[in-house]
């Protein structure tokens, strides 16, 4: 026998029987992305290994252990993207057209590549859709994205989330509050994971986004930066929380959410739900004014969002989505009525209605179990009887009820 194949770990076929959920989060994104004005952006799914290590930052989880990376003919260093942000920063500063205007709104979706520890809600290949908004320092457009992920979150039916906000300031305000998280943590150092011991020195925000048990007790008691930003910054926060309470948007304020990319200045947020378990966010994002400049563009302050579409699949209550129903699966029984079922099935087909039928001449019994299987509105049966009198015996698959029907009315019959 032949060697058979299994994925590698992390790794998920989307079988049709999670399509319908998957097909409903993906076009509730799109349409409401499309009544708040974003526009879709398709950007590549690897991209120069330097966009996401400048994007994203040098020591953060995901560049330092999460990425997946090769070498193309030429030797270059290519990388499977694993977030949108970078990429779509290097294509907005790449593109003329758009970064010319003064307000550019994208939305995107897609695969994800981050090489973490497989666990359920936590893959190596996962899909998002995000949005980014290119152009402005204006809290009305944190405000935006954040209402925009809610307006999602509500059509999708999501209950019991909780949105958690923070400000991590400006480059300015935030060096006196690191230089106070070193200090908190140089004096806390044997208490902390290797990682942790490395990152004082190098990137101590990091030290609040590890996950590790003594590193996450050490957090609780961590300095918060809500004291130490500017008035700008400030005035930023008062005003995105002044449009959330306008808009009966409720919220959480964690001052220790500093999340696990470095590009975030002012705003972050995360929609977290205690359905999900450790890992409990299925949206996320924040502002970062410095990266379009970081990748050689103008000055660009910009802020969005990403959410992780197989999380809100674990999240939905997948007895309130509704799975498409086959219209009508034809079973016959003979050589006339496997004809008569062929012009029956292209009728159908040719009108927009789903129709199936087996070919294999099984026998009625078998053809029923397969109409059953898959999930038929109704059963169309031609035999000798049908052929006969040319009319068709149509049965209804929810009650079991069965009529006869003139050839000529089976449309009538669908569309009812
Ligand atoms: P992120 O928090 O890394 O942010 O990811 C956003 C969302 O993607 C998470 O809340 C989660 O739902 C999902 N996600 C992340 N990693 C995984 C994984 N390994 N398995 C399954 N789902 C996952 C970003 O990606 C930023 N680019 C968001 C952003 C956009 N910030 C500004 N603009």
């Amino acid at each position: 026998m032949n060697k058979t194949y299994t994925k590698p770990p992390g790794i998920e076929d989307i079988f049709p029987d999670r399509i319908t959920a998957w097909n409903f989060i993906l076009n509730t994104a799109k349409e409401v992305c499309g009544i708040y004005n974003f526009k879709e952006l398709i950007i590549p799914v690897f991209e120069y290994t330097d966009v996401f290590i400048r994007g994203i930052g040098t020591e953060t989880d995901i560049v330092s252990k999460e990425m997946f990376s090769f070498e193309d003919r030429g030797g270059r260093s290519l990388t499977l993207r694993p977030e949108g942000t970078a990429g779509a920063v290097r294509a907005y500063v790449e593109n003329g057209d758009y970064n010319r205007l003064s307000i550019a709104k994208f939305f995107y979706c897609g695969p994800m590549f981050r090489a973490e520890r497989p666990q359920k809600g936590r893959l190596r290949q996962f899909n998002q859709f995000g949005a980014e908004t290119f152009g402005s320092i204006n809290p009305y457009y944190d405000f935006e994205v954040i209402s925009m992920m809610d307006a999602v979150a509500k059509k999708l039916g999501i209950e019991n989330y909780d949105l958690l906000i923070n400000s991590i300031g400006c480059r300015e305000c935030r060096v006196n509050y690191i230089n106070e998280l070193k200090n908190y943590y140089a004096g806390r150092k044997e208490s902390l994971c290797e990682d942790c011991k490395k990152r004082i020195d190098r990137n101590p925000l990091r030290l609040l986004d590890c996950k590790n048990e003594k590193c996450l007790e050490l957090k609780n008691k961590a300095p918060v930066i809500t004291s130490f930003i500017c008035k700008t910054c400030e005035d930023h926060h008062t005003a995105l929380k002044n449009y959330l309470n306008g808009s009966n948007i409720s919220y959480t304020e964690d001052p220790l959410l500093v999340r696990g990319l470095d590009y975030y200045t002012k705003t972050t947020f995360e929609f977290v739900s205690k359905g999900l378990g450790g890992q409990n966010a299925f949206a996320a994002g924040g502002r970062y004014d410095n990266l379009v400049e970081t990748f050689g563009g103008r000055p660009t302050p910009a802020v969005g969002f990403a959410a992780g579409i197989e999380r809100i699949m674990l999240l939905l209550d997948s007895n309130k989505i509704k799975q498409k129903q086959l219209d009508a699966f034809l079973v016959y029984s003979g050589e006339a009525a496997f004809k008569k079922s062929m012009e029956i099935l292209n009728k159908l087909r040719s009108n927009n209605f789903s129709a199936d039928m087996d070919p294999e001449f099984s026998g009625f019994k078998s053809q029923f179990k397969k109409a059953d299987r898959e999930n038929a509105r109704l059963t169309i049966i031609i035999g000798e009887d049908e052929i006969n009198n040319n009319n068709l015996t149509v049965k209804h698959m929810e009650n079991g009820s069965q009529e006869k029907v003139a050839e000529e009315r089976i449309l009538d019959c669908l569309q009812k």
